[in-house]
C-alpha cells in the first residue's frame, strides 16, 4: 500500500506545482487558419487525391476542431467516474481524496478548454461545422459499464493522448501555435492521469475474478465499437463541412474516397493508437490473462 499512497502523492504535488489555467493556454490567441491544426498521422489528408492543397489543409482544420469536440465527447463520463472513486473512501486516504478531486477537477477544466476551441474555432472559420451530438448518453452508456471497462477506457484515452502529443505534435513547429499548446497543456494533465489510472485499474482488480477482469476487456471492446459508430457520423458531417467551407459539391466516388482516408485516419486517432499503446497493452496484460491478444486483435480489424 505504501507504493500507491506515494504515488497519490506524487501525483497531487505534480497537480499543484503545474496547476494551470485555460486563460493561460489560450493567451488570447485565436487560430491561425492559414496553417494546419493537426499534424498527417492524425489528420490523414495527403493521400486524398480528389483534394487540392487548400483543400487538405481545410479538412486538417475541420478535423481539428472534431479532434477537440470529440475529446470532449469522450473524456464527459470521467468526471462523475473519478467523483465516484473519491467517494469511495472519503472518511480515509487525504491524499488520495485530494488527488482525485483535482483529477475531476483537471477533467472539468478540459471541457472548458475543448469547448472554447470549438467556440473559437466556429467564429473564425467562416462556415458550419457539424459536430455529432449525444456527449450525456454516451456518458451514461460507459458508466453503466463495469467500473474496470470504465476505467481501463480512461487509461486508454490518457495514454493516447500523450502518444499524439509527443510523438505528433510536440516537434511540429508548422502546425497552428495554439492549437498545439492546447494539446500540450492537456498533455501535461494527462502524463498523471494515466499513472492515478494504474492505481485505481490495481484498486478495483484487486476485488475483481478472472472471469469479471477479463469481460471488463469484452466490455471495453464493445465500447470500442460503439465509439467506431460515432466516429463514422463525424465523418459525414465533416465531409458535408467541407462542401460548405469550398463550396464544392463531392461526387459520390470523391465522398467515398474521403470516408475511406478518413475512416482510417480516425480509427487510428481514436481506437488504434490506443488498443496498440505499449503501456496500455502492458496494463491488461497485467489485470487478464487473454486481454492483450484480443486488444491486438481489434486493432488489426480496425486497421484493414
Ligand atoms: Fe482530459
Ligand atoms: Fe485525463
Amino acid at each position: 500500500m505504501s507504493t500507491h499512497d506515494d504515488s497519490y502523492g506524487t501525483c497531487l504535488h505534480a497537480s499543484v506545482a503545474r496547476a494551470w489555467t485555460v486563460d493561460e493556454c489560450f493567451g488570447g490567441r485565436d487560430f491561425d487558419l492559414t496553417k494546419r491544426f493537426l499534424p498527417e498521422r492524425i489528420a490523414g489528408v495527403e493521400p486524398i487525391g480528389c483534394l487540392g492543397d487548400d483543400e487538405k489543409r481545410m479538412l486538417n482544420q475541420i478535423r481539428g476542431n472534431s479532434y477537440c469536440h470529440i475529446f470532449a465527447f469522450v473524456e464527459e463520463y470521467i468526471v462523475p467516474m473519478v467523483v465516484d472513486h473519491a467517494r469511495d473512501d472519503v472518511y480515509g486516504d487525504e491524499t488520495r481524496l485530494w488527488t482525485l478531486l483535482r483529477f475531476a477537477e483537471e477533467e472539468v477544466k478540459h471541457q472548458e478548454m475543448l469547448r472554447r476551441a470549438c467556440d473559437q474555432f466556429a467564429a473564425g472559420f467562416g462556415s458550419d461545422c457539424g459536430l455529432i451530438p449525444g456527449r450525456e448518453d454516451v456518458a451514461g452508456v460507459v458508466l453503466g459499464t463495469s467500473p474496470l471497462t470504465a476505467l481501463l477506457l480512461t487509461s486508454m484515452i490518457e495514454w493516447f493522448t500523450q502518444l499524439h502529443y509527443q510523438e505528433h505534435v510536440r516537434d511540429h513547429a508548422e502546425l497552428d501555435e495554439l492549437f498545439r499548446d492546447i494539446l500540450r497543456y492537456h498533455w501535461i494533465d494527462e502524463s498523471r492521469h494515466a499513472r492515478l489510472d494504474t492505481l485505481l485499474i490495481d484498486e478495483v482488480a484487486a476485488g475483481l475474478s478472472p472471469d469479471q477482469r477479463e469481460q471488463a476487456v469484452d466490455e471495453l471492446l464493445e465500447l470500442g465499437g460503439a465509439v467506431d459508430g460515432l466516429l463514422a457520423q463525424q465523418i459525414e458531417l465533416d465531409i458535408d463541412a467541407l462542401q460548405a467551407a469550398t463550396g464544392r459539391t463531392f461526387a459520390d466516388f470523391e465522398r467515398e474516397e474521403i470516408r475511406r482516408h478518413q475512416q482510417r485516419a480516425y480509427r487510428w486517432t481514436f481506437l488504434v493508437s490506443g488498443l496498440e499503446h505499449p503501456n496500455f497493452v502492458a496494463i491488461v496484460d497485467q489485470v487478464t490473462a487473454g486481454g492483450a491478444a484480443k486488444l491486438a486483435a481489434a486493432a488489426t480489424a480496425l486497421s484493414a
